[in-house]
């Protein structure tokens, strides 16, 4: 994994855009329950120094106001937000390179479209870029009861190469406040993305039952 760049520094451009060597992330939030999860991820990513590149789908938006009261001008404040029908932005092209993408969290509706190879938002063109040119595609799906079709569109896309990573924290950390729950999310995206954090204790340090 590249380097992540000096958080707060503008890494030096390589390819007409910002990055340099600093790793990149696409970042989708979509209109699932769960903003949250979407919104610590972005503001942990920039903590770290990563460069980020997001889409917000128009119920994303809307989810993300209706649970966190968050608008989208402050996430702004942590990458660059793409609209979601701007097709020439640079997530819709493979030689753009980047480090990987998560959907986070990921709506039903969205999680159909990309396991059917639909391309016709900017959300779903990324998705499938990064999985045409193999490159780590995370999605955090969050619904439940799940239906045939869901497990079958995840199934799909498993196949295809992208983790799924259901927003099912677990409690074994003992959370008591809701960051404890999101951060176990972010921690899990941040391991598949393989980029060094310190968000949670890892179990076996001083976490595990005794050993008899
Ligand atoms: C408050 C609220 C919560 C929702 N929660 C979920 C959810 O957890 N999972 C889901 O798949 N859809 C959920 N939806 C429905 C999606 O927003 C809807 O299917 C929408 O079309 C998704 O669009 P998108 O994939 O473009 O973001 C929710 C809608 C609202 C208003």
């Amino acid at each position: 994994m590249r380097a992540a760049k000096e958080p707060g520094r503008p890494a030096p451009g390589k390819d007409g855009f910002e990055g340099g060597n600093a790793v990149r992330v696409v970042v989708g939030v979509t209109g699932a329950s769960g903003a949250i999860y979407g919104y610590s991820l972005v503001r942990t990513l920039n903590e770290l120094g990563v460069e980020l590149d997001m889409v917000v789908t128009r119920m994303g938006e809307q989810v993300l106001a209706f649970e966190c009261g968050v608008k989208k001008p402050e996430l702004a404040r942590y990458g660059r937000i793409w609209a979601n029908d701007n097709m020439f932005a640079p997530i819709a092209s493979g030689t753009y390179l980047t480090d990987g993408m998560v959907v986070m969290p990921c709506s039903m509706n969205s999680l159909g479209a990309m396991a059917n190879g639909v391309g016709d938002t900017l959300l779903y063109r990324a998705a499938s870029v990064h999985l045409k040119e193999r490159r780590p595609l995370i999605l955090v799906p969050r619904e439940t009861p799940l239906h045939l079709i869901h497990l079958q569109n995840m199934e799909r896309l498993a196949l295809a190469g992208a983790q799924i990573m259901p927003a099912s924290p677990g409690f074994y950390h003992r959370p008591k406040e809701i960051w404890e729950l999101t951060s176990f999310m972010v921690a899990r995206v941040l391991d598949a993305l393989h980029i060094d954090h310190d968000l949670m204790e890892r179990w076996g340090k001083h976490m595990a039952p005794r050993t008899e």
